[in-house]
């Protein structure tokens, strides 16, 4: 059996880990134990069943080395690879038309949404090369629509719209080359998943170029679309303060946690919650308090305050406080188990979505047009479900940590501004000319099972500010370094390294802050690495150089979804030093997993992914990756 503290760093998930033991609950980590051992062809990525003569598996020492069909390990796992890669891409290429969808029906004036950064929409709109003077705003959100529509379903051959307005030239030459422009995304994943079909393409580096489209339409029609509108619909984040972790949850409130990751329904649930405050205290309680987990929580926090509860590996474990009253989901990174948990501690889950269903939770089907009133009746149930909760049963963790988050690219520039405000850009490239800021990187990505929850996030970048490496994060490595301390000034003061720290405590002192930055900057949601590319492509923008050579890398320590994996292709594609915390299934390969790891990748992109589980041992390869961009640059 495996100990407590094998399987997370975090005290108020062994707690609740105690109490699920005590009371025989599963949780994830007991089903991976169930899983041992896990099928060494699956690991490897040798096995196929894309076509009815199978399934066939490849023995990595020998025979057979061949499907039915002829299909060797090269192109299974490169086939098997592009399917995931397409699998992710697909997921935030969905979630990114969901928000312009309804972006479009606000312009038509069909749903009760409400355009907050017109500022923002008019940006998009001239790099859109869209005519925006005398255009009222709704007319100008309705073009912006039809645009994006356009990156999602275009019926010409044409570059997608969304990358050819932000991508920067050099790149686009260099993909131009490869011949892995993106039309549109329907397009490209539909073209993923016929090139993968029994008999289509047997060629790993053609299903490697493919990958690496998957990767394009990934970073752009999902990640940057998605934030690009959500921000016009929502507003653009500016630093806030929370808390987070387990102990946010109140035993005298309603709570509600929303889950999963597209903020349509959160931000009203958010609004709900406000709202029926009264009818929740006429239930007798103190009030109604809403959590977040994953990113649907990462968007309500940036905009909102919302504070996080936990990230992916603690879902079943907020539940084990049997204090969440009830917790409404969307979709992606929802554990199916969360049922069997609320029902032996309290809770309803509520899932709100057509392609996102559990068996045992109750469904709200939410649509745009009916916004306010589902959200409405999802909070009351949750008023009625804190009625039948039993206090006797709720045990919280103290466990709460300050953090502070919220940091668009809007934001941080504007910090910046009060340094320099005519040369915003010009303090932080300043600093790391002068060595004061080594280079940046940013964590993403999840918890994986197979980790201790959060040990790599927290104890890589722990070395990585050390040694004055200025880090930004999104999604749930953003959740772990909030709980570990990392997300607050405090971390500047007593982690950083001393010309990290001068720099955050500079800046910190000149945006009136009264304290530093804190040394890992908050950027949101898994969809919000659009603002790490952002920020890139203007700081390589401003240093006429290409992305590709900045003293910059990017670290996915506890990979688990297939999103992580398109995120990742995108950020190879962009040409940056890609750490992952554990490989995907590709190691059957050796073609394919040298090509991700070394060449031809590196040569034709610039970037590549770099494998290590060891995160003292990552921080040393990140660091001295760093360096050797920065001598490449004569720094
Ligand atoms: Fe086997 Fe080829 Fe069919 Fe895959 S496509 S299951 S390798 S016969
Ligand atoms: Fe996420």
């Amino acid at each position: 059996k495996m100990s407590l503290d094998k399987k997370t760093i975090d005290r108020a998930a062994r707690q609740m880990l105690e109490r699920t033991r005590a009371d025989g609950v599963k949780t994830v980590w007991d089903r991976l134990e169930a899983q041992q051992p896990q099928c060494g062809f699956g690991l490897l990525g040798i096995c196929c069943r894309n076509c009815l003569q199978g399934p066939c598996r490849i023995n990595p020492f020998g025979e057979p080395s061949r499907g039915v069909c002829g299909a060797d390990a090269d192109t299974i796992v490169a086939r098997n690879l592009l399917r995931s890669v397409a699998g992710g891409t697909s997921a935030h290429v969905d979630h990114a038309y969901e928000v312009v969808e309804a972006l479009d029906k606000i312009a038509k004036g069909q749903i009760d949404y409400q355009i907050q950064d017109e500022h923002k929409l008019k940006a998009i709109a001239t790099k859109l090369g869209l005519e925006t003077d005398q255009k009222d705003i709704t007319t100008l959100a309705g073009e912006v629509a039809e645009k994006a529509f356009e990156s999602f379903t275009n019926h010409t051959s044409e570059t997608m719209g969304w990358l050819a307005a932000w991508a920067p030239q050099e790149r686009i030459d260099t993909w131009g080359k490869l011949g892995v422009l993106p039309r549109n995304a329907d397009r490209e994943i539909r073209e993923a998943m016929h090139q993968t079909t029994m008999g289509v393409d047997a060629d790993p580096i053609n299903l490697l170029l493919a990958t690496v489209k998957q990767g394009l339409v990934d970073g752009f029609a999902g990640l940057k679309l998605a934030t690009d509108i959500q921000d016009i619909i929502f507003g653009t984040p500016q630093p806030v303060k929370a808390e987070t972790n387990l102990g946010v949850l109140k035993a005298d409130h309603v709570n509600v946690v929303v889950h999963g990751h597209v903020p349509l329904l959160s931000e009203k649930i958010v609004e709900w919650c406000r709202r029926l405050e009264e009818e929740a205290k006429a239930a007798g309680a103190a009030g109604i308090n809403v959590a977040g987990i994953c990113c649907t929580g990462n968007e309500v926090l940036m905009r909102q305050g919302v504070p996080p509860a936990t990230n992916f590996l603690g879902q079943e474990l907020a539940l084990a406080t049997g204090a969440v009253d009830l917790m409404v989901v969307d979709a992606q990174c929802i554990m199916p188990s969360l049922i069997n948990v609320a029902q032996c501690y309290h809770g309803e889950i509520v899932t709100t979505m057509p392609i996102s269903k559990i068996p045992g939770a109750h469904h709200v089907p939410f649509t745009l047009e009916e916004a306010d009133q589902q959200a409405r009746e999802i909070v009351r149930r949750a008023i009625n479900s804190f009625k039948k909760r039993d206090m006797n049963r709720v045990q919280i963790p103290e466990e709460k940590v300050p953090i502070v988050a919220g940091f668009s690219v809007e934001a941080i520039i504007g910090a910046l501004a009060k340094i320099n405000a005519e040369d915003p850009l010009k303090p932080l490239v300043e600093s790391i000319k002068n060595g004061a800021i080594l280079g940046a990187v940013g964590t993403v990505g999840c918890n994986n099972v197979k980790f201790t929850q959060d040990l790599v996030h927290v104890e890589l970048v722990k070395q990585l500010i050390a040694n004055d490496v200025l880090v930004v994060a999104t999604g749930c490595s953003a959740h772990a370094l909030g709980k570990a301390g990392l997300l607050h000034p405090d971390a500047t003061k007593n982690v950083a390294g001393p010309g990290l720290r001068q720099v955050l405590t500079a800046v910190g002192e000149a945006a009136g802050l009264g304290e530093p930055l804190p040394p890992v900057l908050h950027m949101g949601s898994c969809v919000d690495n659009s603002r790490i590319g952002d920020l890139l492509i203007a700081l390589a923008d401003y240093l006429g150089v290409a992305v590709k050579d900045l003293p910059v890398a990017a670290s996915a320590p506890e990979p688990q979804h297939e999103k992580a994996l398109s995120i990742g292709t995108w950020a190879v594609a962009m040409g940056i030093l890609t750490h992952v915390g554990l490989p995907p299934h590709v190691l059957g390969s050796a073609t394919v997993s040298g090509a991700l790891t070394g060449q031809p990748v590196e040569s034709l992109l610039g970037g590549k992914f770099y494998v290590e589980a060891d995160p003292v041992k990552a921080a040393e390869g990140l660091i001295n990756h760093l360096k050797s961009k920065r001598k490449a640059l004569g720094l």
